[in-house]
């Protein structure tokens, strides 16, 4: 398959159509390096997107691919059926970086982050011995019946909630705040409410709060700094536990600390980990208290989960970021990329929000400052001005009309200083494109 249109027309005959894909031309992909990707024609595009936070180092990082290469000649596959060497090393590297520090972790690995958002999810269940789960708007769990249940997102929901007892709470999008007030005036009502949540929508005993700490497909939004403190304390003053979702924010992507929790110094019962775990390989990981994690009594096999070969990709994907120091690395980048964006914000009268952590940044598209309605279709035609400039960015939110920037975590200064001013013109292409100003 030589061209991108071959490739696309073939996908389209054969996978199912509900398999989006970015662009009216989409790119078919065949070679990376670092940040950079190379299609199939052989054009050259830098990738500020990452394979959706998954490629949380680099494409083809050497390191990682060294181990992989020698371990897939050595052993592919056994099944948990027997210990994997390789698995418990990643597991005790896992607890080490996860946010539970104050008692003792265990690890169950899976192939997906909604595979490991779902064996939290029933963990809590089953420990609890209760079923109320209380989930976040604009939150994006995965696409199996208890992840799609968690989702809220209409387009990402094939199928009306499938599990009773989920019940989503107001998020903490300051930007669009749902009852139009003012942080920190607010005293923090998203989070407060809770309390009421508690008390009309649930028997007034939660199994769980499941929450992200940035919501990533929601458009990377930030919720404020006391909001965990205050939501975890009302939930687990009713018995709840905490369920924190780090597919997206995990693995130092949001600066200075490991996972996006650390920032708001709340410690979570239970974490979810996926995409950017093995740098592109495909693992899920949920980390439970050890008492938590006991409870589960029945049988449970993930055929792949912790497999060698994504075992071994995950354990030399965390050495790559300690060595790194990808914390504070994702922090110094992410403060010039923000400082940028908020220059562009000055320039450009369609941004309406610049918002993030670390090295996981969002513009919010606007049509005007003062109704904030949505630029969706700028937002698309940013998208396309970008690619016209071989330069690759993110995008959603409820609205898609959120870019999202969020790159291989080794990107060079250089390349992202590069990227901004290809962000800037795209702006300007866009802005007039759009009359903005
Ligand atoms: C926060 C979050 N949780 C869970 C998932 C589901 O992960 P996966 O697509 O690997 O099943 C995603 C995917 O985007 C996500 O962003």
């Amino acid at each position: 398959m030589k061209t991108n249109a071959e490739v696309t027309a073939r996908q389209k005959d054969v996978l199912f159509p509900c398999i989006s894909t970015f662009y009216a031309e989409p790119i078919a992909f065949a070679r990376g390096e670092g940040s950079r990707l190379w299609d199939v024609e052989g054009t050259e595009y830098l990738d500020l997107f990452g394979g959706i936070l998954t490629v949380s180092l680099g494409h083809a990082e050497p390191r990682v691919t060294a181990a992989v290469v020698d371990q897939v000649k050595r052993l592919v596959h056994v099944s948990t059926l027997y210990p994997i060497a390789e698995q418990v090393a990643a597991a005790e590297r896992l607890v080490q970086i996860s946010p539970i520090r104050s008692t003792k972790a265990k690890v169950f690995f899976t192939s997906s982050g909604s595979e490991a958002d779902e064996t939290a999810l029933v963990l809590a269940k089953v420990y609890t011995k209760t079923t109320e789960i209380i989930a976040l708007r604009h939150s994006y769990s995965g696409r199996t019946l208890v992840a799609m249940t968690n989702t809220a997102h209409a387009k990402y929901r094939a199928l009306p909630a499938q599990v009773p007892g989920t019940v989503h709470a107001h998020a903490p999008y300051c930007y669009r705040c749902p009852y139009g007030l003012t942080y920190p005036s607010c005293e923090l009502r998203c989070a407060t409410d809770l309390e009421e949540l508690i008390a009309t929508c649930t028997t007034g005993h939660p199994a769980a709060f499941f929450a992200e700490p940035i919501l990533g497909v929601g458009g990377f939004i930030v919720p404020p700094k006391e909001y965990f403190q205050v939501a975890v304390g009302i939930v687990r003053k009713h018995g709840g536990l905490f369920l924190c979702d780090e597919v997206q924010t995990g693995f130092g992507r949001t600066g200075d600390h490991w996972n996006g929790i650390d920032h708001y110094g709340v410690e979570p019962d239970l974490v979810a980990y996926a995409k950017g775990i093995a740098n592109g390989f495909p693992m899920g990981a949920t980390v439970a208290r050890a008492e938590i994690a006991d409870s589960f009594r029945a049988g449970s096999i993930a055929t792949f989960g912790g497999n060698p070969v994504s075992a071994t990709a995950a354990l030399a994907t965390l050495g790559v970021m300690t060595d790194e120091n990808i914390p504070e690395r994702s922090a110094r980048l992410g403060a010039k990329l923000r400082g940028r964006l908020e220059e562009m914000g000055k320039k450009h009268s369609l941004i309406g929000d610049v918002r993030g952590k670390g090295l996981m940044q969002a513009i919010e598209l606007v049509k005007d400052r003062g109704t904030k309605e949505p630029a969706t279709e700028a937002a698309g035609a940013f998208l396309e001005a970008c690619k016209r400039r071989r330069l690759l960015v993110g995008r959603g939110g409820l609205y898609n009309n959120t870019i999202r920037i969020a790159p291989p975590m080794l990107i060079e200064e250089a390349q992202l200083e590069h990227a901004c001013e290809l962000m800037d013109e795209a702006l300007s292409e866009v802005g007039r494109q759009f009359g903005a100003a």
